[in-house]
């Protein structure tokens, strides 16, 4: 009877132990859960937050690409306009009794189209303003040279140069103008003047859109 007791004593004894350490062994589990949930909220915040920056990024991204198309859209509207030409291979044009419009045969540039070369005349595609250059050389000697820039029945420009046999003479000048559509420009040798280009492309006419308005 009391052997019994004392053995009872000691299994509550031992089973009161394993309690214990099963109770202090679950706290820290316990614990540790706590711990990882923490760490988890932690993780899915960060991520969360990353994931916001990158939706900005690629809103960012999106309009910015968007900006570039636009650019590029606008670009090639933009008219393009820019030609170069040359006189003549033929040596001396002139003199002639009156003012003739001096048609500049050899196309170096002609983007747009705007120039013809079969008339000579300059034909603006848009309103803007541009910028033109005209040199002129003579080479035959005691004669003048010169000629007249016009916009449409308007003379703008004049310059003329006297040859007195000595060489050549040469001359130049430029002038921008504000141009509306199908204005034309043209350039006019001076009667009883002459001029004088061949394939060393001495007499040049030139001319830009420098931009449109
Ligand atoms: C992420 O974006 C959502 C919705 O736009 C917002 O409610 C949340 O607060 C943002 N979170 C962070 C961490 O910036
Ligand atoms: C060219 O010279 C002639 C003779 O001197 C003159 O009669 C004529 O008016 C001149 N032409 C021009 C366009 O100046
Ligand atoms: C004149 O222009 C033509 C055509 O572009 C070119 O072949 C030639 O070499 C030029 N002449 C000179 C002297 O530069």
């Amino acid at each position: 009877m009391r052997r019994a007791a004392v053995f009872l004593a000691l299994l509550l004894c031992l089973l009161w132990t394993g309690a214990q350490a099963l109770e202090a062994k679950m706290s820290s589990s316990e614990k540790e859960v706590e711990e990882l949930q923490r760490e988890n909220t932690d993780l899915l915040a960060r991520v969360t937050a990353s994931e916001n920056k990158s939706t900005a990024l690629e809103a960012r991204l999106s309009s910015s690409e968007k900006e570039v198309e636009e650019l590029q859209r606008e670009n090639a509207d933009r008219p393009q306009v820019a030609f170069s030409t040359g006189l003549t291979d033929a040596g001396s044009v002139g003199p002639f009794k009156t003012d003739i419009t001096l048609k500049f045969s050899k196309v170096f540039t002609n983007i747009g189209q705007a120039y013809s070369p079969t008339t000579g005349i300059f034909t603006a595609p848009v309103r803007g303003v541009y910028y033109f250059r005209i040199n002129a050389w003579e080479d035959s000697g005691q004669t003048w040279t010169g000629v007249e820039l016009f916009h449409n029945d308007q003379r703008k420009m004049r310059f003329n140069d006297y040859n007195d046999g000595g060489g050549y003479v040469s001359a130049s000048n430029v002038i921008l103008l504000q141009l509306e559509k199908g204005d034309v420009v043209y350039i006019v040798l001076i009667g009883n003047y002459s001029i004088y280009d061949d394939s060393y492309n001495r007499t040049i006419f030139s001319g830009f859109l420098l931009y449109a308005l």
